[in-house]
C-alpha cells in the first residue's frame, strides 16, 4: 500500500507512533532489503527514545544475496542488530524472536533476577510503506489479521497479541513517510514502490534504474531485454529509445518505461540491491 503523505499526516503518524512506542521494550523496523538504507526512516532512533532496535531487511528474495550480507555487516560496525528476511514465502519467522532476546538478553536477565520466570518482550512494527510490515505482523502472529489501522492516522484501541514464547507485537504497524529530499533515494523508493505511484515520474525513475543497472547487473538486462554489449554502451535515453522500439512499443517511450518499473517490481529483472555499501564500512 502506498500513501499519499501531507504534513498533517506526518504530525499525526509521528505523534501516534512516540506514544505507542513508550510501551515497547524493542522496535522492530521493517525495510526493504533492496533498498536498506533508503527506506530507514531516520525519525525512528528520535521517537523510539533511544528504545532498542531490530532492524529487519525484508524482501530479501529480491535483493542481491552479496549485498544483503554487506549491508548487515555495514550496520553491525554502525552498532545496528540486522536480520534479513523473505516473510512472503516464510510460514513462520522464529528468528525475530530468538535476534529480539539476543539484543534485550541484559534486561530479560535482570526480570529474572527479580523472580519473573517467562519476562515478555513487547515490541513493535515500524517502517516505510509496503516494505512488508502486515506480512511479518500476520506471520508472526500466525494469523491473518485485518490491519485497518495501517494508515497514517487512522486510532484504534490497541491491542497485544501473542507472537511467540515470550514476544507480543502491538497489532497495528507504524507507518511512516519515506525520506526522499535526495532525488536518487527518490528513485529508489520509486522503483522498489515504498511511494505513490502519483508523486514520481516513470521516466525519472526508469533513467536512474538503467543507468545503475547498466553499472551492475548487465547481465539481467541482456537476459529480460536483450541488451547487447553494443547497446550498454548507449547513453541512457538512447537504450530507452532502443528498448521501446525492440518490445513493439514503437516511440511509446512512457509504456516501456512503465514495463521496466512494473518488470522490476515484480523480480523480472533478477535480484537487485539499489544502496551501495558505503566505503567506509567497506574498510
Ligand atoms: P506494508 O504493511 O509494509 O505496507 O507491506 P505489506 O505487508 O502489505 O506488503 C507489501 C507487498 O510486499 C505485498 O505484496 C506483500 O505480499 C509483499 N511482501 C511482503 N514481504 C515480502 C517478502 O519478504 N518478499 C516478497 N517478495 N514480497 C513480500 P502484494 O500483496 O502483492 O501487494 P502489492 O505488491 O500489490 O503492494
Amino acid at each position: 500500500m502506498t500513501i499519499q503523505w501531507y504534513p498533517g499526516h506526518m504530525a499525526k503518524a509521528q505523534k501516534q507512533i512516540k506514544e505507542r512506542l513508550k510501551a515497547v521494550d524493542l522496535i522492530l523496523e521493517i525495510v526493504d532489503a533492496r533498498v536498506p538504507e533508503s527506506s530507514i526512516n531516520p525519525m525512528i532512533a528520535e521517537l523510539g527514545q533511544n528504545k532498542p532496535i531490530l532492524l529487519i531487511m525484508n524482501k530479501a528474495d529480491m535483493a542481491d544475496a552479496k549485498r544483503t550480507q554487506q549491508w548487515i555487516e555495514t550496520f553491525k560496525k554502525r552498532g545496528i542488530t540486522a536480520i534479513a528476511l523473505d516473510a512472503q514465502h516464510k510460514s513462520k519467522l522464529p528468528q525475530i524472536e530468538k535476534v529480539a532476546q539476543e539484543i534485550l538478553a541484559d534486561k530479560l536477565a535482570k526480570k529474572r533476577a527479580k523472580g519473573i520466570l517467562n519476562p515478555v518482550i513487547r515490541a513493535m512494527c515500524v517502517g516505510v510503506p509496503n516494505v512488508g510490515k502486515s506480512t511479518i505482523l500476520n506471520r508472526l502472529v500466525q494469523k491473518n489479521i485485518a490491519i485497518t489501522g495501517n494508515k497514517p492516522g487512522v486510532t484504534k484501541n490497541q491491542q497485544w497479541l501473542k507472537a511467540g514464547q515470550s514476544l507480543e507485537l502491538l497489532d497495528t504497524p507504524g507507518v511512516l513517510w519515506p525520506k526522499f529530499e535526495d532525488p536518487a533515494v527518490g528513485n529508489k523508493l520509486a522503483l522498489t514502490g515504498a511511494i505513490s505511484d502519483a508523486i514520481y515520474h516513470a521516466d525519472d525513475v526508469v533513467v536512474y534504474a538503467l543507468d545503475y543497472f547498466k553499472d551492475f547487473y548487465p547481465h539481467q538486462l541482456e537476459k529480460e531485454y536483450h541488451v547487447t554489449a553494443a547497446e550498454l554502451e548507449l547513453e541512457v535515453p538512447d537504450l530507452i529509445m532502443a528498448l521501446t522500439k525492440r518490445l513493439g512499443f514503437k516511440e511509446d517511450y512512457d509504456r516501456f518505461c512503465t514495463k521496466f518499473i512494473t518488470d522490476a517490481r515484480k523480480g523480472k529483472l533478477g535480484r537487485f540491491t539499489l544502496d551501495i555499501i558505503p566505503v567506509e564500512a567497506q574498510a
